[in-house]
């Protein structure tokens, strides 16, 4: 049994992640033993602490779905409990990023944008695409989201376009605007565009667009569900796991 400490424990994202741990793919394998968040809320089943620094009773594993400004509390608990972490949490600098390479050299690491499978695997069927298409196909990302979110273009977004440079293995410039430069696009570049409303879960498209063709990829989450039932599979798959940076690819793979 894991006991889990959920950081962000009475966001959205935290209340589907102990419903789902209630549930019978997981209440034998993990608990949520402890949460962390910064706001009032509803009473849970399990203690909620202002504070990582304030945790003071033992768990086996950290998932995260908070805020980038918790990053630096929940690594060096981590690291100072040998604990393996869960990182969902998107919006990360790229000194962060390194932060999390730097930190999963000595903890295992599970951090990704998105942790649904059927995004994970749109990534691969992506990368063939774009890996078949090339320079000849103009690439444009659309992603959609509900008007709570806080960063834009979203984690997966930028997961998708990191899909279609290493596939195409060269330099692509992103476009996150095409206001402000008037001006014809190349074909050495990849337009990201973001819609926040309403409740949107979370909705990417990537249109490979040629000569009198387009080929759209999509995914449409009707849920939030399947990222709660990712995120908890990565906790069971990285608890037993040497130090290291793992994703939802390893355990596709
Ligand atoms: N990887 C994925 O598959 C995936 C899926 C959905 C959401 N997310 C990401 O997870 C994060 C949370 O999403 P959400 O929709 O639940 O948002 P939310 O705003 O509903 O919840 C975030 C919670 O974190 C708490 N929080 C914020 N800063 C904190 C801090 N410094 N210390 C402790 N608690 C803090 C907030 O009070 C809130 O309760 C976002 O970054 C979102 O983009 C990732």
């Amino acid at each position: 049994m894991i006991d889990i400490l959920l950081c962000g424990c009475l966001g959205v994202m935290g209340k589907m992640i102990s419903d789902c741990s209630l549930s019978d793919r997981f209440s034998d394998k993990l608990r949520i033993a402890a949460g962390v968040d910064v706001k009032d809320g509803p009473d849970v089943k399990y203690p909620v602490y202002r504070s990582v620094n304030d945790v003071d009773l033992p768990v086996g594993a950290i998932v995260d779905f908070s805020h980038p400004s918790l990053l630096s509390d929940v690594i060096s608990y981590a690291l100072k409990n040998t604990l393996p972490v869960v990182l969902a949490t998107t919006g990360y600098t790229e000194e962060q990023k390194k932060v999390i390479e730097n930190a999963s050299e000595k903890i295992p690491v599970f951090f990704s944008p998105n942790m649904s499978f059927g995004v994970n695997v749109v990534a691969d069927l992506v990368k063939k695409a774009a890996a078949v298409f090339g320079e000849d196909y103009d690439v444009e990302i659309i992603e959609k989201h509900h008007n709570r979110k806080l960063d834009a273009p979203s984690g997966t977004a930028l997961m998708l376009a990191d899909a279609v440079t290493e596939a195409e293995n060269r330099p692509m410039k992103r476009i996150y605007e095409r206001y402000s430069e008037r001006r014809k696009r190349t074909n050495s570049e990849i337009g990201i565009h973001s819609v926040r409303g309403g409740t949107i879960v979370g909705e990417h498209d990537v249109i490979f667009a040629g000569d009198d063709e387009v080929i759209t990829i999509s995914h449409s989450a009707g849920s939030r569900k399947i990222f709660a039932i990712g995120a908890l599979k990565a906790a069971v798959f990285i608890s037993d796991k040497p130090a290291g940076l793992y994703s939802m690819q390893d355990m596709i793979d």
